[in-house]
């Protein structure tokens, strides 16, 4: 079974109420028919009638969240006749367990009012993103499976968010993509001190404080890509790590590191790729501009699953 046949799976197993901000998009009212069809979520559609329903009550909500941020109720109204904040406030106040958006909206439209209002899980200091990146080679990773992160938020983490990048990843691995252990290799140009360097350094410092959050996982770092995923190369740069060789959660130094990574795993390696945004205290996910009614599908029912392990905490 493919990955996301695993996640459909999963996501059929307790229908979770996604609420889509982009009620209108054609692509998105044929991926909620679909989602419908195959039992894999309740997808509220969001439409300008619709979202005048509880208006008040939600502007009245989020004045009280952002007005020591400068929000008037005037401000607090304006934004919740927007769909995305409208979607926003329903996710934080329980009347939708998630959100996808992004068909039309920029990443930063959808990430920026998620990150002022939903906020970061208990434990976790960052957003960022996972990429699940499902690879023709059997041989790597988890059976061919990779999780990539961050590829979409961060821009430049400093080494105490690299760290908290790391462990959110792993928890990714395990919920979303059922990987029984997560084995987490913090990237770089360097194994092992092999060079020396302040970037370098960084992912260091990034291992121990990973290790330290999360002492029962297995974390190890600084390693190029070649130690981390290919066995004989860890053997002879890495030799008694617990993660070289056999990697399955990779982890970047940055975000332009990060988004060159996947695509080119993408489009030079073949794989297929599926990405999720991770440490929200809710989930709500990004579509790309570009995507298919299918890629909506999929990425509802990840949202969906995310949704069941939030609700479970
Ligand atoms: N985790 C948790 N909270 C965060 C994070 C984060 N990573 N980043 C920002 N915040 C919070 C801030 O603390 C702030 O909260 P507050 O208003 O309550 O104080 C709020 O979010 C807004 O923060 P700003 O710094 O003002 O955020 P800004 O709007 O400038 O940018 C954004 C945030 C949109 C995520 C920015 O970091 C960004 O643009 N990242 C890159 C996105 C992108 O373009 N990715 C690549 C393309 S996608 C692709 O290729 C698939």
């Amino acid at each position: 079974m493919s990955l996301i046949e695993s996640i459909r799976e999963k996501a059929r197993a307790r229908r979770m109420r996604i609420v889509l901000p982009e009620g209108d998009e054609p692509r998105t009212v044929e991926a909620a028919a679909t989602v419908v069809r195959e039992g894999l979520a309740e997808p509220i559609l969001l439409t300008p009638e619709r979202c005048r329903e509880k208006a008040s009550e939600y502007a009245a909500a989020l004045y009280e969240l952002r007005k020591a941020k400068g929000l008037t109720p005037e401000g607090a109204a304006k934004l919740v006749a927007d769909p995305m904040y409208y979607g926003i406030m329903m996710v934080k106040l329980g009347d939708a367990d998630g959100l996808v958006s992004g068909a039309v909206h920029s990443t930063g439209d959808m990430l920026r009012p998620a990150l002022q209002v939903i906020k970061t899980r208990p434990g976790t200091k960052l957003v960022s993103s996972s990429f699940l990146m499902e690879c023709p080679n059997k041989e790597i990773g988890e059976n061919g499976l990779l999780v990539y992160a961050d590829c979409v938020v961060n821009p430049c983490p400093t080494a105490e968010e690299l760290a908290h990048i790391a462990v959110s990843a792993a928890e990714t691995a395990r919920t979303l993509c059922g990987v029984a252990e997560p084995r987490v290799a913090m990237l770089s140009f360097s194994t092992k001190g092999s060079a020396s360097h302040e970037l370098v350094a960084k992912v260091q410092e990034a291992t121990a404080t990973a290790k330290a959050l999360a002492p029962e996982l297995l974390i190890d770092g600084e390693l190029q890509l070649d130690a981390a995923l290919v066995p004989s190369v860890a053997a002879a740069k890495a030799p008694g790590s617990p993660v070289a060789g056999r990697a399955n959660v990779l982890i970047f130094p940055d975000l332009q590191a990060g988004n060159i990574g996947y695509k080119i795993t993408q489009r030079l390696g073949g794989a297929d790729c599926f990405a999720v945004l991770q440490g929200l205290a809710k989930p709500c996910n990004d579509l790309s501009r570009g995507c298919s009614a299918e890629d909506i599908v999929n990425t509802i029912a990840m949202t969906a699953v995310q949704a069941q392990g939030a609700s479970a905490q």
